[in-house]
């Protein structure tokens, strides 16, 4: 059985699930706030350290600005009410990605953080901003401005994952078969899952299914495992 220490989640569908069942893209999101809560109850019982969320990408300020203040605003909301509660289950908030919102939500984010900064039983990281070639083209510049040796070593000590180990696997839900530049060089050995089912109609049955097949997996590393 191949032991689990990082999930990574693409949230995918939450657009598509509103405008079917409720006839508003943001109603989906606001559902999908509901299966982060269930998904974080479940990584808890199953024991996992690390569960990583991509909720916001750096494309995705092309969307229309209705949607976006939505969601930040639905992010506001769940940081405000959720945070204490999330710091009493002993849980870490880390942000990935680059914190350039409004002024309220950046120090709502850097307090969040602040405060659970030393919990110890989960660590979510939110992926907000986020973007991988961002990512590591930045990585890249800080090596050259620090005059570092170019090494995997020196590279991902500048990378927003910076101390955040590799995931084990990734979910994408929302049945759509792409990275949307998420983690490209965290991902590299990671086990793929992708999931039907729009993520407001993803529940626990299903992530413990798919963490079940994942502790079957062979994982060769490129070595023979047989
Ligand atoms: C993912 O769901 C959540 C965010 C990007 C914030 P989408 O909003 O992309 O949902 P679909 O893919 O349009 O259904
Ligand atoms: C990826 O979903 C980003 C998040 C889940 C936050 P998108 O729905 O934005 O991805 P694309 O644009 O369809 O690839
Ligand atoms: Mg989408």
């Amino acid at each position: 059985m191949n032991p689990l220490n990082h999930v990574a989640i693409i949230m995918d569908g939450n657009g598509r699930w509103g405008l079917k069942n409720k006839n508003s893209r943001n109603a989906g999101h606001k559902a999908g706030l509901l299966t982060v809560e269930k998904i974080i109850k479940s990584s808890i019982k199953q024991k996992i350290k690390h569960l990583t969320l991509y909720a916001f990408s750096t494309e995705n300020w092309r969307r229309p600005k209705k949607e976006i203040n939505f969601l930040f605003n639905l992010l506001e909301q769940f940081l405000i009410n959720r945070i204490d509660d999330l710091h009493k289950q002993n849980i870490k908030l880390k942000i990935i990605g680059v914190k350039d919102f409004s002024l309220k939500l950046n120090n709502l984010l850097k307090l969040a953080e602040k405060k659970t900064s030393k919990n110890k039983l989960l660590q979510i990281n939110l992926a907000l901003n986020y973007g991988s070639k961002f990512e590591l083209i930045n990585a890249f510049k800080l090596l050259r401005k620090n005059n570092d040796k170019i090494n995997e070593k020196n590279l991902i000590k500048y990378f927003q994952t910076k101390n955040i180990p590799d995931p084990d696997m990734l979910i994408r839900t929302g049945d759509t078969k792409r990275l949307s530049n998420f983690l490209l060089w965290q991902l590299a050995y990671a086990e793929i899952f992708f999931e039907k089912k729009l993520w407001p109609d993803f529940n626990e049955k299903d992530y413990i299914k798919l963490i079940n097949k994942f502790k079957k997996l062979k994982r060769n590393f490129g070595n023979i495992n047989e």
